[in-house]
């Protein structure tokens, strides 16, 4: 169903207010459920939806302060609920095999001990979590801290989450994913959609090709790629008259130590850009248009708009240093190195060292608090994420340094067709078992993950 580009008004997920809040903790109530949404103007989506909602509600957490979310499943199928991006103890981590059966509830309890960033939370079913991703099981958790308080940045309204997203959908407003077995109780995906779920359709916060009205100021984006498999090359058109279109501010773990100037930004599945767009270097009238250049079929060469409309006493500022310079691991005390190849198997399968995801194994066993280098390589492109632990994107075979947009904490990273990417963790927090995998969620579910387990 053809939707006009930027004519349907842009959103923000709602903010879950919590239940409670005491010395204890803020706590929170989130039933998981099957709904009816209108996304294509005219027409009802069937979603499954965190509180019956696409993107899921904001979750607004303190740094220092243990957030406890009561989840209950009132759908049809087994859940588990990922904090992407937390720092959890492993029964708190939602691993793909702890899952919610239907009719169930339960709690995840975070400690929350970690800085201020822009996480994101969403189901991670074994086998399933490309399509219960897809029917809208995803929503933000960010956690604030004194530090980014402090910072004179764009905040408030200045200050905007934006989901992005790519979906398919039937002439009846059905979004078309390749289950083999609908009802999903039978994993399995058509055997030509195993390279990945595209759409030809945006969404930003769930709207098609919204259109926002800005003041001529600057703004604040936590840009997070939630599509199960698009790669997304963005920028601005026009191009400001001066300036990089985007000022990195932050990544996937938090404050960058100083903002770095992007002219455009690669972002791989679950992967966090905090960004901010100065429209005050657009005349008021002016339509500033977030384009995609990267072009994997079918091509979707547009997100959203920004029409500056007014102009506004500017308020915020970007400062020179952010936040204290980032205690990033250091690979001179990396006690090892391990490799891991992503690359598909003969059988048609995902594999990581030619394994597929067995829970009965781990593929590495990391002591606490050991440094270790990890090294990634692969066949297509693969965004690998480590739960539990931020890192630091150390090389990449080509070029031989990170790329502008590796900068800071990450629990993410882009490898590209044949490349090489290192990185360097420290495994600190918990003992006990996590996983690791791709975050192309039909490669996922096609059993690119693995086990990891801290000891
Ligand atoms: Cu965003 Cu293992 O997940
Ligand atoms: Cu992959």
């Amino acid at each position: 169903p053809p939707v006009q580009h930027f004519t349907l008004p842009f959103v923000v997920p709602p903010v879950q207010r919590p239940v409670r809040d005491d010395v204890s903790g803020t706590y929170y109530a989130m039933t998981q459920r099957d709904a009816s949404i209108e996304i294509i103007p005219g027409l009802r989506t069937p979603i499954m939806g965190y509180e019956g909602v696409f993107p899921g509600p904001t979750i607004m957490a303190r740094s220092g302060r243990p957030t406890i979310v009561d989840h209950t499943n009132r759908l049809a199928v087994p859940v588990a609920v990922h904090l992407h991006g937390g720092k959890n103890p492993p029964a708190q981590d939602g691993h793909p095999t702890d899952l919610m059966a239907p009719g169930t509830a339960r709690r995840y309890a975070y400690p929350t001990d970690q800085r201020g960033a822009t996480l994101w939370y969403h189901d991670h079913r074994l086998d399933f979590t490309g399509p219960q991703v897809y029917r809208g099981l995803a929503g933000f958790h960010i956690i604030r801290d004194a530090v980014e308080d402090a910072l004179p940045l764009p905040a408030g309204d200045k200050d905007v989450p934006l989901l992005i997203t790519d979906r398919l959908f039937e002439a009846d407003g059905t979004m078309y994913y390749p289950s083999s077995d609908p009802s999903l109780r039978t994993p399995g995906l058509y055997p030509w959609a195993m390279n990945g779920q595209y759409g030809d359709t945006a969404l930003v916060n769930g709207v098609p090709w919204p259109r926002m009205e800005v003041s001529a100021t600057k703004y604040r984006f936590r840009v997070l790629n939630a599509s199960n498999a698009r790669h997304w090359d963005i920028t601005l058109d026009p191009p400001p008259p001066s300036g990089d279109p985007f000022v990195q501010v932050g990544s996937d773990g938090g404050l960058l130590s100083s903002p770095v100037g992007l002219r455009n930004i690669v972002m791989s599945p679950a992967e966090r850009f905090d960004v901010v767009i100065d429209f005050a270097r657009y005349p008021v009238g002016t339509r500033v248009v977030l384009v995609n250049n990267d072009r994997t079929i079918p091509v979707v060469t547009e997100l959203m708009c920004f029409d500056v409309v007014r102009r506004e006493t500017e308020t915020a500022t970007v400062p020179a240093r952010l936040a204290p310079p980032l205690d990033l691991p250091d690979p001179a005390d990396a006690v090892g190195i391990r490799h891991f190849d992503f690359t598909r198997r003969a059988d048609g399968m995902w594999g990581i060292n030619g394994a597929m995801f067995d829970d009965r194994q781990s593929l590495a066993s990391p002591a606490l608090g050991s440094t270790e280098i990890w090294e990634f390589t692969s066949d297509v492109a693969h965004p690998v994420h480590l739960h539990l632990v931020h890192f630091r994107v150390l090389s990449r075979s080509r070029p031989q340094s990170p790329e502008p947009w590796d900068g800071g904490w990450k629990d993410t990273v882009r490898v590209r067709p044949g490349e090489t990417v290192r990185i360097v963790s420290r495994f600190e927090g918990w003992r006990g078992k996590y996983v690791f995998h791709c975050h192309n969620l039909e490669h996922e579910d096609m059993m690119m993950m693995a086990n990891f387990t801290v000891q």
